[in-house]
């Protein structure tokens, strides 16, 4: 279910859009989902439709997807009733996820369905419970079995006091289900078609309601405002960053200050220092130093990286035994071989530095290829933009290019060649040449360009 637009998030994205690790809610739900192997996944949506549908199929693919449409929001009951057309396999179990339960895992809901099948129930509930039950629907028993679902805003005190919260989450019989919901109304306090009502109407006709207890409040939990959104995120981090020092072996300086997705992965003794974050699929090797201020995203470091103060660096790859910072950028696919090195306020953008080449100073080198053993002098530029194109610049092995050269692109520098400092470079080098100078001189008129 992700219909909804989330009135308590107080926002104008519908709710299963915020994200949790970077991650919109409802890719978390999806992608458990997918773990399950089901004969198919239903997204109700409604609510910025498109929207969700775009979020879930560009990271998870729309193979096993269809997204049923609920026209208009009336509850948790039509939003189920608005997959019916398109749910042909009726003989099965039908699992029901909400999504704005994220952290639910595929280990807990394996056990769900398990006890659903042995149990033979018509439905299968999992709850939790919950020193603070505000704002869930409790679960009534009687003589320890089901009675009822009954939501906050229509309970009465004694039913306020019950701490065991229906998670939103349930196995069905997915052909009694659907008879069911035509039986469902809306004369509740919110007006809406429940579908915890359904659990209520199975019982009467004297059908089984098997309730499964879980322990784990956290994967449970639902985000239905921000303070429940950032409690989780807090909640997330801590798991993951525990996870890595007991499981993996990392060293946190300061655990409450970093910020690490749940999906990356950081090898053995590596040490992360204070207000770093890594996000998405970032993996990092084994013996890497993380200092403080930097943020990795979709990166791959392989072991003995050294990340010196204040880095950013996004979508690219360090080799082994690298040393990039402080104050470094990494952008646009940059690939550093094994044993390179950048310094302080050097930019690679799609850029290849080869093995053990070196820029230590503000430097920019974008859209280029550089050899193996090369150096590159403080304040070289690759002047690769001619105000509409791109152009690439090369550079050979061992190459000595001199303080503040420009290189402008597209260009050559052979293996052995060397410039002089503040080189202006317009043409290709030879191997093993010396290149010097940098006349300037007007050469034409520029078109002037109007003032808007
Ligand atoms: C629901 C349950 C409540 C449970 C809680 C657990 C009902 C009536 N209540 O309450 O018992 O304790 O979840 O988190 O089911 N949605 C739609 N279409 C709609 C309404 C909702 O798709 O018309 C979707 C929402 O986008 C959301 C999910 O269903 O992903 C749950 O809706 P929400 O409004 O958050 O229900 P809760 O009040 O949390
Ligand atoms: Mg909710």
């Amino acid at each position: 279910m992700a219909a909804g637009l989330g009135t308590r998030m107080k926002s104008n994205l519908a709710k299963v859009l915020h994200r949790l690790d970077g991650r919109p809610l409802i890719n978390h739900v999806c992608e458990t989902s997918l773990t399950l192997r089901p004969s198919s996944i239903n997204v109700i949506v409604g609510h910025q439709a498109e929207d969700v549908k775009r979020a879930v199929t560009t990271e998870l693919g729309d193979a096993k997807f269809t997204f049923p449409l609920q026209k208009q929001q009336l509850g948790t009951g039509d939003a189920v009733n608005s997959g019916k057309k398109l749910l042909k396999d009726r003989d099965s179990v039908l699992l029901v996820l909400s999504g704005d339960v994220p952290m639910i895992s595929s280990k807990t809901l394996k056990a769900l369905i398990a006890k659903h099948r042995r149990s033979r129930a018509t439905c299968t509930i999992l709850t939790v419970e919950l020193d603070d039950p505000t704002g869930y629907g409790r679960v009534i028993r009687e003589g320890g079995d089901f009675s009822r679902i009954v939501e906050q805003k229509d309970a009465s005190d004694e039913e306020k006091s019950c701490r065991e919260i229906n998670s939103g989450i349930y196995c069905f019989d997915t052909e009694k289900l659907f008879q069911a919901l035509a039986k469902v109304g809306n004369t509740n306090a919110q007006g809406e078609y429940y579908l915890t009502d359904v659990p209520t109407i199975f019982k009467k006709k004297g059908d089984k309601i098997a309730l499964f207890l879980h322990d784990d409040k956290h994967e449970i939990e639902g985000i239905n405002d921000r303070r429940q959104l950032a409690a989780m995120e807090a909640e997330l981090r801590d798991r993951t960053i525990t996870r890595l020092m007991l499981e993996s072996g990392v060293t946190f300086i300061d655990p409450s200050s970093a910020y690490v997705s749940a999906k990356a992965k950081i090898g053995r003794d590596t040490v992360i220092y204070q207000n770093v974050t890594i996000e998405g699929r970032s993996v990092i090797g084994e013996g890497c130093t993380i200092r403080p201020g930097t943020r990795i995203v979709n990166s791959t470091l392989l072991d003995g990286v050294d990340i010196r103060d204040n880095c950013f660096i996004t979508d690219s790859e360090i080799g082994n035994g690298c040393a990039v910072g402080p104050m470094a950028h990494l952008r646009g696919h940059a690939v550093m071989e094994d044993g390179s090195k950048i310094g302080n306020f050097v930019e690679l953008k799609k850029t290849r530095l080869g093995k053990k080449s070196k820029a230590s100073h503000l430097t920019y080198l974008g859209d280029a290829t550089i050899g193996e053993n090369t150096n590159i002098g403080a304040g070289t530029i690759t002047c690769n933009y001619d105000g509409k194109n791109k152009h690439e610049t090369h550079i050979g092995n061992n190459v000595k290019i001199g303080s503040d050269t420009m290189l402008v692109a597209p260009i050559t520098v052979g293996d052995g060649a060397a410039t002089g400092a503040g080189s202006v470079v317009t043409k290709d080098i030879a191997p093993n040449k010396l290149a010097v100078g940098a006349p300037a001189r007007a050469i034409r008129s520029l078109e002037k360009k109007q003032d808007k």
